[in-house]
């Protein structure tokens, strides 16, 4: 699957967001080196602290199925005039498992840019800190 299709999955995602609170969809979609990709949409909750976004969907559906070490690229979409950049907590979670992961962040106008996670969790706090 290539950029442009991950990011176009990531966006059939947004309908699926369950968001009474904030209105805010976004859309998530992690590919493996094997070529299977996991989707994530944000599902909130009354108790608002309570809510998962997007990435992180992806990534605990993906780690439950099995899959560690071998992510390469995950898509991160929103219907926001800006790009849709991950939260603190979505960048910590990722380190954990991929600190060189390429992301591509998109916006409501379906542009995406594409960096790495590192980049965005400069001198970040992973698993290596813990040997
Ligand atoms: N959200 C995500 O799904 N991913 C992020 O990285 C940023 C924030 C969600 C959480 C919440 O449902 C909504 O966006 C507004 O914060």
């Amino acid at each position: 699957m290539n950029d442009h299709e991950l990011v176009e999955l990531a966006f059939t995602m947004l309908e699926r967001s369950y968001v009474p609170y904030s209105h805010f969809p976004v859309g998530a979609a992690l590919l493996c080196k094997d070529g299977t990709v996991f989707t994530g949409c944000n599902v909130e909750n009354a108790a608002y602290g309570s809510t998962i976004c997007a990435e992180r969907t992806a990534l605990v559906k993906a780690v439950s199925e099995g899959h560690r070490d071998d992510f390469v690229t995950l898509a991160v979409v929103g219907n926001s005039t800006d790009y849709c950049w991950p939260c603190g907590a979505c960048r910590q979670m990722l380190y954990e498992f991929a600190p060189e992961l390429r992301l591509l962040v998109a916006n409501r106008a379906h542009e995406f840019v594409a960096l790495q996670l590192c980049d965005l969790l400069p001198h970040g706090f992973g698993p290596k800190a813990l040997e």
